[in-house]
């Protein structure tokens, strides 16, 4: 099908495996207007310059409107509820000042340096049995067997979620990531499937809640649901919301990176073998693994008063792309910005946002990914891509492989 706009071509599945030159294409105009209204900003510099700038806002989703279910009892009278409660209490990345502020430092303080360090462990075990799962077979899949569970079994550790119920949130959080993809949001189906997944992990959580308030133990959860006297609190809606927030922020997008990790090190063999031989080289690695091929694309946000910038006025009121990966490969801010390249020394990417809404999660994310790529080079003996590449999921802003096959001479 013919697409209008550049940017509608970088939403088109087909374009999944390699958006890259279209990105170079969209760079040539700082700013972008599309048919539907929107703007898409794609160079480094127009990107650092709006992600500071107060007057754009992230309350920019949708009102929660549930799809007509045939239930007069559940249209009229239950779903409008629950939609005013939606509509009211957004987690802190649709959130503006001052209330995004004030919830984002709350949860901050959840992040405790000893609860991170301890998490070091348990990734540690977790990556250790996953592998060990695979033992004896010349082919895995790895974002099955590998990179899809651990991020969940590590925020359900993390916030305090018994291990029995990890399987069922991997199953929300799988349905619940598709309510951060813009492009997604049109489709009735899928925001079915998004209200009933938000609804039954609500009332999980709210029992959750009850029972750490009753028996409280040293996680994150209970952290928040029991402040401490004269320390800022938030209500329980907010909880839910921020709790909701964690496992969904912060599951396909580690996902994604571990993935294209193992994707990016298998086609570039001389990295792989570099990294297998000293370990120490995984934080710099990972760095440039989120400006070259970063799981989060783009996110947007709404313009709140007319916005000059790069010789067009973005007026009050539009829909704003900030296209992250772009600004990644923009040539005016990186040498040689297609090429994998590790050492690079100045290395200010996008990969966790900038701004306001810097990733409240990246510490974890990089302790994740260090601990799981160097365990998966280690272990993995001789893998190679059985299909390159890969198969996509159709989101464009949460962008990664479907599935990674990997073929394997065995387990070390
Ligand atoms: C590789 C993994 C990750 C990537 C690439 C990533 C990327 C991002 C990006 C680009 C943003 C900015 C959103 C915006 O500007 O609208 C963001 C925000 C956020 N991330 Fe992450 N993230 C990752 C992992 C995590 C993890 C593990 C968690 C938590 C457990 C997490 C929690 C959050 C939260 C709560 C926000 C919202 C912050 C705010 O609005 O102030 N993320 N992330």
């Amino acid at each position: 099908m013919p697409h209008d706009t550049l940017f509608a071509e970088v939403t088109d599945p087909a374009n999944r495996a390699n958006p890259y030159p279209l990105y170079a294409r969209l760079r040539e105009k700082p700013v972008s207007r599309q048919s539907d209204g929107s703007y898409v900003v794609s160079t480094h510099a127009a990107i650092r310059s709006l992600i500071f700038d107060p007057r754009l806002s992230s309350e920019d989703l949708p009102p929660s409107q549930r799809p007509p279910t045939g239930n007069p009892f559940k249209d009229w009278i239950v779903n409008p509820i629950k939609n005013r409660v939606v509509n009211a209490h957004r987690p802190l990345i649709f959130r503006d000042p001052p209330d995004h502020d004030t919830l984002r430092g709350i949860v901050i303080e959840q992040f405790t340096i000893p609860r991170v360090r301890g998490v070091h462990r348990e990734v540690e075990g977790i990556v250790g049995d996953l592998i060990d799962k695979v033992r004896g077979r010349s082919e895995i899949c790895l974002v099955e067997d590998f990179s899809y569970p651990l991020p969940v079994m590590v925020i359900c550790r993390l916030l305090g979620v018994p291990e029995e119920d990890e399987e069922q949130f991997q199953k929300w959080a799988t349905v619940l990531a598709t309510a951060l993809e813009p492009d997604s949001r049109g489709d009735e189906k899928q925001r079915h499937a998004t209200a009933t997944a938000f609804d039954a992990i609500s009332d999980y959580m709210r029992g959750l809640i009850r029972e750490k308030r009753k028996n409280p133990a040293d996680d994150m959860l209970s952290g928040l649901a029991n402040p401490e006297s004269g320390k800022p609190a938030m209500g329980d809606v907010d909880l839910i919301a921020s709790a909701i927030l964690l496992l969904v922020a912060g599951h396909e997008t580690t996902v994604n990176l571990i993935t294209n990790g193992m994707l990016t090190l298998i086609r570039h063999p001389q990295e792989l073998e570099r990294l297998r031989e000293d370990p120490e080289r995984a934080p710099r690695l990972i760095e440039e693994l989120l400006r070259y091929e970063p799981p989060v694309h783009f996110r947007t946000r709404k313009a709140l008063g007319d916005i000059d910038i790069a010789g067009i006025t973005i007026p009050a009121g539009a829909s704003i792309v900030l296209l992250f990966a772009a600004g990644n490969r923009d040539p005016a801010r990186f040498t040689d910005p297609d090429r994998f390249d590790p050492d690079r020394e100045d290395n200010q990417h996008f990969g966790f946002g900038g701004g306001l809404h810097y990733c409240l999660g990246a510490p974890l994310a990089r302790i994740e990914t260090e601990i799981a790529l160097n365990a998966l080079v280690r272990r993995l003996v001789a893998p190679r891509l059985l299909e390159d590449p890969p198969p996509y999921r159709p989101g464009a802003s949460l962008r990664g492989p479907e599935k990674l096959g990997i073929g394997i001479e065995r387990i070390a």
